[in-house]
């Protein structure tokens, strides 16, 4: 996606060869248009397979997640890292490392909200070693829901996460995949 790749390059600031900050557009402060854009994408490539709900786990997942479903028409179910007081019913609970946070972390979703006959399309910002889209997978499959495909926004190819997820079959569309961050310079993969 040529905006993303634009913006990327306009305002990415490489933290080291493993992280590019991305907060003025994604992670802190938040680009409506491009969003809506990303959104729209993601409808346009997924939007044939008909997803009844769209998953993320928050935060930054939340306004992309938002923007793609809004334009599919379907829900938004957001995995919360913490449990809310009013979270009481059944709950599917997958625990998962951080490569960014150094931490292992709770992410859940009621199960009221992932059902059985759902097709769920799973959307994040990133993806790098994969673990936050694997653990979401795992709650997808113990719901009995089906998964339709995984739509990230900046997939860091130099990290194992998102092949690892295409070799078990599973459709993976990235809109922006960077092949390297050596030398504080962002380079794409294609
Ligand atoms: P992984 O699942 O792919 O192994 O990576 P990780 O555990 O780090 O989970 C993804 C989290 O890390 C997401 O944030 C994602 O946005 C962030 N992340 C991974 N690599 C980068 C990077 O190079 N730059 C930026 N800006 N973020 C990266 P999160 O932990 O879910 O927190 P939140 O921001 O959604 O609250
Ligand atoms: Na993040
Ligand atoms: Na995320």
């Amino acid at each position: 996606m040529e905006l993303l790749k634009k913006r990327i390059l306009e305002v990415g600031a490489v933290v080291s060869d493993q992280i590019l900050k991305l907060d003025a557009i994604l992670n802190h402060q938040v680009d409506p248009q491009l969003i809506k854009a990303i959104g729209q994408e993601f409808a346009r490539l997924f939007g044939e397979s008909k997803p009844t709900k769209v998953l993320t786990v928050e935060s930054s997942g939340i306004p992309i997640a938002y923007a793609t479903a809004y334009e599919l028409g379907v829900p938004l179910v957001f995995a919360r890292r913490k449990k809310p007081v009013t979270m009481v019913d059944d709950l599917y609970v997958e625990r998962v490392p951080s490569f960014t946070k150094g931490i292992v972390t709770d992410i859940m979703v009621a199960s009221e909200f992932l059902k059985a006959d759902d097709r769920v399309l799973l959307v994040d910002d990133f993806i790098a070693n994969g673990d936050a889209a694997r653990g979401l997978i795992r709650i997808i499959e113990r719901s009995g829901a089906e998964l339709l495909g995984v739509g990230i926004a900046v997939e860091k190819a130099f990290q194992a996460g998102g092949s690892s997820i295409r070799e078990r079959g599973i459709r993976v569309e990235s809109l922006a995949r960077i092949a390297s961050l050596e030398g504080g310079r962002i380079t794409f993969a294609d």
